[in-house]
Formats: structure tokens, C-alpha cells, sequence
């Protein structure tokens, strides 16, 4: 028999990057692969969990026994998340852009002869795993983000969770040499309220199997 430790309980998981528009044909993106989100979301539907993926634009395809809801803006990311609850558990994985152009042209801004460069005034994204840990009564019962640092990890993965007010954070070293964005291995360090945990570097497979494992073993410890 399949085990299944999380049946009855929902997940949601946020991937992949977001596209914040500058005009309609161009916009402000970053290089996550939304793979790591994407194991997660599977692993934890493998495990029974009804799960909602919301995922920006990725190649990843959707995962098996997974419901993607697919956006594009961190604000579209943020509403279909909010629109998702309430859930048990919600993981972010996605790499949300932290900043959009202020306002998006309604036409392609043209190149002319003589013509100065435009500059691209920015404002605030939602912080998508903040609002979810402040979410009042339909706050998840465990929520857990990611720290994409490159020095001093885990001092800044503790000092994360606090500020973003979530349970777990699993802190990942993106140095360049690591390969870790967009590459299929990861080293994560579980930073929660009763300490630190250092994993051994495994592929994002890996990650997300042990994770949901994790999240399994926590569901069941508090209810
Ligand atoms: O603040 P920083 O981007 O380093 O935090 C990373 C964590 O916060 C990740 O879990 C990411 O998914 C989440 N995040 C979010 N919404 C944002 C920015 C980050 O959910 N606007």
C-alpha cells in the first residue's frame, strides 16, 4: 500500500520565478528554474496532500497529482495564494521578484533617434511568505520559506525567519560556484525555532522528499 501521512490535509507551494511587466513585450525576471518548488509540490502530493502549485513562468512541467494555477506577477502570485487559504502547510519556494516597474506602459515604449533612455521608477512587491505567516486566523499552521544567501547563511537565514514571522526557514547557498540556481543539486541548512539543522548537499529531489517527510512528521506532532 501507498503511505499516504498527509491525506487530508492541504498544501500549497509557491515556484518559479515572477515577470513583472515594463511594457507588453518586455519585463524584469530572475533566473530561478522553479525546480526545487516543483519537487516539493510533488512529494508532498505523493504523500496525499491536496496540493495547489502557484507557479510563475518556468519549463518545468506540472507535476503529477498537483493543481497548478499558473501567473505571471509577484501581485497575481500573491492573490491566488491568499485565494488558496486555508491550508495546512504552505512552502515558498518561488523567487519573487522584489520590486515591479511602478506602472507598466500600455504601449511598447519606442526607441527614437535624439531620444534619452527611459528610466524605470520601481515599487514594492508583496512578500508573499510574510503575509502568509501574518495571515490571522487563516494562518497555515506551519509555514516555511527559502533564504537564497551567499555569505553568512545561516546568521541570515535566523534573522529571515524572524522577520518574516514563518516557521522554517531552509536556508541555500546560491554562491556562484555552487550551481545551486538552476542546477539540480542543493545544500540546505533547516533553520527553525529549536535550531539549526545542516543537510548533506543532495539533488532538489532529494531536498523535496526530506522535506515532506519533515512536514509529515510536524503536521502530525501538532495536531
Ligand atoms: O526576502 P527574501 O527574498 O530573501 O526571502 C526569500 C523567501 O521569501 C522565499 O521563501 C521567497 O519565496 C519568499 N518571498 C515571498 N515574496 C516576496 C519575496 C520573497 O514569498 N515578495
Amino acid at each position: 500500500a501507498v503511505s499516504a501521512p498527509l491525506a487530508g490535509l492541504r498544501a500549497l507551494v509557491t515556484s518559479g520565478p515572477t515577470h513583472e511587466p515594463i511594457d507588453p513585450v518586455r519585463y524584469i525576471a530572475n533566473r530561478s528554474s522553479g525546480r526545487q518548488g516543483h519537487a516539493i509540490a510533488a512529494a508532498l502530493a505523493r504523500r496525499g496532500a491536496t496540493t495547489l502549485l502557484v507557479s510563475g513562468p518556468t519549463a518545468e512541467p506540472d507535476p503529477a497529482g498537483v493543481e497548478v494555477r499558473h501567473i505571471e506577477t509577484a501581485a497575481e502570485m500573491w492573490a491566488a495564494c491568499r485565494a488558496a487559504l486555508p491550508v495546512d502547510v504552505a512552502v515558498c519556494a518561488a523567487a519573487v521578484a522584489d520590486w515591479r516597474p511602478a506602472t507598466a506602459a500600455g504601449e511598447k515604449i519606442k526607441k527614437a533617434k535624439g531620444k534619452a533612455a527611459p528610466s524605470i521608477a520601481l515599487a514594492e512587491n508583496p512578500d508573499i511568505l510574510a503575509g502568509l505567516s501574518a495571515a490571522g486566523n487563516e494562518r497555515p499552521r506551519l509555514v516555511i520559506g527559502f533564504a537564497a544567501e551567499t555569505e553568512n547563511l545561516v546568521e541570515n537565514a535566523t534573522a529571515k525567519r524572524r522577520s518574516k514571522g514563518c516557521d522554517w526557514i531552509l536556508a541555500n547557498d546560491v554562491s556562484p560556484d555552487t550551481g545551486t540556481f538552476g542546477g539540480s543539486d542543493n545544500t540546505v541548512h533547516l533553520v527553525s525555532a529549536s535550531g539549526v539543522e545542516d543537510w548533506p548537499r543532495m539533488s532538489k529531489q532529494q531536498v523535496a522528499e526530506q522535506l515532506a517527510d519533515r512536514i509529515a512528521a510536524e503536521l502530525k506532532r501538532a495536531s
